[in-house]
């Protein structure tokens, strides 16, 4: 199955789409959505994880197979050690995990806080042959996630997006999402962040503190009278050292 990346397109297209366009406080925000609450999230990872047993079918890829390949590529051509410590935070169905661990890199971690999710992983590790390479866990990145040693690497594709939609207060969540980060990535450590409903402007006000950008992935375009914008934007980050 194949997911393009639809949570919330409006306001982030049209923001896109403005190029004199400055964004006020409000716009800056999303109109909460039950994608951003974990019930959703448990009935969509409940649903796949039956599928999977009854048909093999692994579920969706978030963003597409490109979205996969793309935060892979580069990480392959930065030549990290393969034994660097990578963490993907709302990791789903871990398919993420899986290319890379098919890329040689042997020291994965997904965390989900659906259990459903991490059981499907699980399961999709271990039918590709990989479970020994990737640790599964099921946790709350903003809340019971406290790994004994910071990352190197962590990547985010759509959890970020799913977060600020939380109706129990997005922009806090939001915030401590950003806390988070910098408890779980080293000083001078990279973070990749795939979202449908940010643009670059928009990611770099909540990281750009704690964060510098480095590189801006190529995504797919669209053009629509006259006026092009972005589906998806992919960046990476490096925590600043003295953040
Ligand atoms: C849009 S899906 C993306 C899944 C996966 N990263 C992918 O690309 O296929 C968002 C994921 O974030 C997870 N998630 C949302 N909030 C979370 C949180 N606070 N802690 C851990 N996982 C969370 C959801 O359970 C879901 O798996």
């Amino acid at each position: 199955m194949f997911s393009s990346g639809h949570m919330i397109m409006t306001p982030r297209k049209v923001l896109a789409l403005s190029p004199a366009h400055r964004m006020s406080e409000e716009e800056e925000e999303f109109s909460p959505s039950v994608l951003g609450t974990k019930e959703h999230w448990d009935a969509v990872y409940s649903r796949e994880l039956k599928t999977f047993e009854d048909y093999g079918d692994e579920g969706e890829v978030w963003f597409g197979e490109g979205s996969v390949t793309r935060v892979v590529k580069w990480l392959n051509a930065q030549k990290l050690p393969l034994s660097s410590a990578v963490v993907d935070i709302g990791t789903g169905n871990g398919k993420l995990l899986v290319q890379l661990a098919k890329s040689g890199y042997s020291n994965l971690t997904g965390i989900d806080y659906c259990s459903g999710a991490i059981a499907l992983a699980q399961s999709i590790c271990d039918k590709e042959g990989v479970s020994q390479r990737v640790k599964l866990q099921v946790a709350d990145f903003l809340g019971s996630f406290a790994p004994a040693e910071q990352y190197d690497v962590a990547l985010d594709k759509g959890t970020f997006d799913a977060i600020s939609l939380d109706p129990a207060g997005a922009k806090d969540k939001c915030l401590q999402y950003v806390q988070a980060l910098r408890r779980v990535i080293r000083p001078d450590g990279i973070f990749i962040i795939t979202s449908c409903n940010w643009t670059r402007d928009q990611l770099l006000q909540h990281f750009g503190n704690e964060f510098e950008v480095t590189d801006d992935l190529p995504t797919p375009t669209f053009s629509f009278g006259g006026r092009s914008g972005r589906t998806v934007t992919a960046l990476v980050f490096r925590r600043r050292s003295c953040s």
